[in-house]
């Protein structure tokens, strides 16, 4: 697939909705702009994705555990972690169409149509501004490289402001415009929400440092350039495992996540050359080191999950907000002293990806229209997702080939017994080629039928999706089969 390939973007999303993986949020009321609902395979998908994640993070690391920490936070949380006063992008609005945009990427959309030296002048010009928060500096640019609005197709700019990013609502029965008290935030990343619990944790669980804490939840980001479909989300689901160290050792730890994580993304099957690390040079509020893993969807390279070196910052910050001690004591023996390490705020190293941005990068990789030459010399067509079996909604598919000769009653009494181990789906209708064809739109991957022989023999025929070829095989061997395949 080409990079920037918005057809096939575009032929992604409708099948998407059209086979029941991802609807426009409220769409009877057109939708709500950047909002999206899971249907039902999307919703088997995602669940799969996250507890694939959680399993890997948790179950697979004596040294990480888990949280599920409320969304609502105390509203100093978000003062102390500097997410009231950092958490906003530049923004510039054209005056003409009104239309806001970050400036980032007002630039970087400029960038795409320039040959590539030029487009590497303009953007790395543009990341020193940034990174100096160098705003008259960025309306230079903007001004200088004469960059229009995609809308009114004028350079009629504002001056760059900042925009806070975070959801405010009220708490209580009794709210006012002016009842500052009763501020709280949507939380626009579940990290704090590990911060906070660090001593809860480490405590309860008897944890000794280095050691995680892996959360999976909702965040809510007022994003203003959400066009993405669900690249980028106001409302999104975020996998993160805050890696509590000793600092000093943290760089050491930042390689070895970077490394983790990628690998991780390799064991789905996905080929490497879809992946690359991306380092930061404008950091956020919080980091030392930070890198992005960059996926390969059909719009370009961009962001999957970001890895982050985020110091003592946090736990400090909160130590300083809440004025109690949040410190481990650390009882190993320093070889340069001989005593113990003793107290200190732990080090952060941060694994951060959105749980919809994987499911798009799952879906994007997945997505293939296959020409399949038929033996009349014709050709026949497929639309096909190559889910990797694991994460795939449907495992298995019990097709009966007729509806008569006691072949439903067969069927279904396979599907019993296999659905009590992974997700099966059971269809009588229609023709058995159309049957697979809809299971391979919904990335089933392996399908058995039950015919006339299976009376004689207790043999099915499975299918496999990815190849189309088929076997014969007891009944008896299903079950085992297809756990095999999906582990
Ligand atoms: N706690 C660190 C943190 O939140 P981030 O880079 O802002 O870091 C981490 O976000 C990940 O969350 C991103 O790599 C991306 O996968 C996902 N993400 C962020 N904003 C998103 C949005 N608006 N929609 C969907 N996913 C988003």
């Amino acid at each position: 697939m080409a990079t920037n390939d918005n057809n096939n973007f575009q032929a992604i999303i409708a099948h998407a909705k059209e086979y029941g993986f991802v609807f426009p949020s409220s769409e009877i009321y057109d939708g709500l702009s950047a909002v999206y609902d899971y249907g039902p395979w999307g919703s088997e998908l995602k669940k799969n994705i996250r507890d694939y994640w959680w399993k890997s993070m948790t179950q697979l690391h004596e040294d990480i555990v888990g949280v599920d920490a409320a969304i609502f936070m105390h509203p100093t949380t978000w003062k102390a972690s500097g997410h009231v006063d950092n958490f906003s992008d530049p923004m510039i609005d054209n005056k003409d169409s009104k239309k806001r945009y970050r400036v980032d990427h007002l630039i970087e959309a400029h960038a795409e149509g320039l040959p590539p030296k030029e487009a590497d002048a303009l953007l790395s010009t543009m990341d020193q501004l940034l990174a100096k928060d160098d705003y008259n500096g960025l309306k230079k640019l903007i001004d200088e490289y004469k960059i229009k609005c995609a809308i009114s197709g004028t350079s009629n700019w504002t001056e760059i402001r900042q925009f806070n990013l975070m959801f405010k609502t009220e708490f209580g029965a009794i709210a006012s415009d002016n009842d500052e008290e009763n501020i709280v935030y949507l939380r626009p990343e579940t990290a704090q929400g590990i911060f906070v619990n660090f001593l809860n944790v480490q405590k309860t669980a008897r944890m000794k440092v280095p050691f995680g804490i892996a959360q999976t939840g909702k965040a809510f980001r007022n994003e203003i350039v959400a066009r993405q479909f669900i690249f980028r989300m106001r409302e999104f689901e975020q996998m993160e495992m805050q890696f509590f160290v000793r600092p000093g050792t943290e760089g050491k730890w930042y390689q070895h996540w970077k490394t983790e994580r990628l690998n991780w993304h390799l064991s789905l099957g996905i080929p490497a050359e879809k992946f690359r690390y991306h380092d930061h040079t404008k950091l956020a509020h919080y980091a030392k080191e930070a890198c992005d893993i960059e996926f390969e969807f059909p719009i370009g390279f961009k962001e999957l999950e970001g890895i982050h070196s985020r110091s003592d910052y946090d736990l400090s910050q909160h130590q300083q907000y809440s004025k109690k001690k949040i410190q481990y004591y650390d009882n190993d023996i320093d070889p340069a002293t001989g005593k113990p390490y003793g107290n200190y705020v732990p080090y952060v190293v941060e694994t951060s990806i959105g749980l919809d941005r994987m499911f798009l990068a799952i879906l994007s990789n997945a997505y293939q229209e296959e020409t399949i030459p038929k033996e009349d010399g014709t050709n026949d067509s497929r639309v096909v997702l190559h889910i990797p079996p694991k994460l795939a909604p449907v495992k298995l598919a019990i097709l009966p080939l007729t509806r008569k000769d006691g072949l439903p009653e067969i069927a279904r009494s396979i599907m019993n017994d296999c659905r009590q181990e992974f997700y099966c789906f059971y269809e009588e209708k229609d023709t058995i080629g159309k049957r697979y064809r809809r299971m391979d739109a919904i990335g089933t991957p392996f399908c058995i039928t039950v015919d006339h022989q299976t009376k004689d023999d207790h043999t099915v025929t499975i299918r496999y999706r990815d190849t189309m070829t088929q076997e014969r095989l007891p009944i008896s061997r299903v079950i085992e089969l297809v756990k095999e395949k999906i582990r």
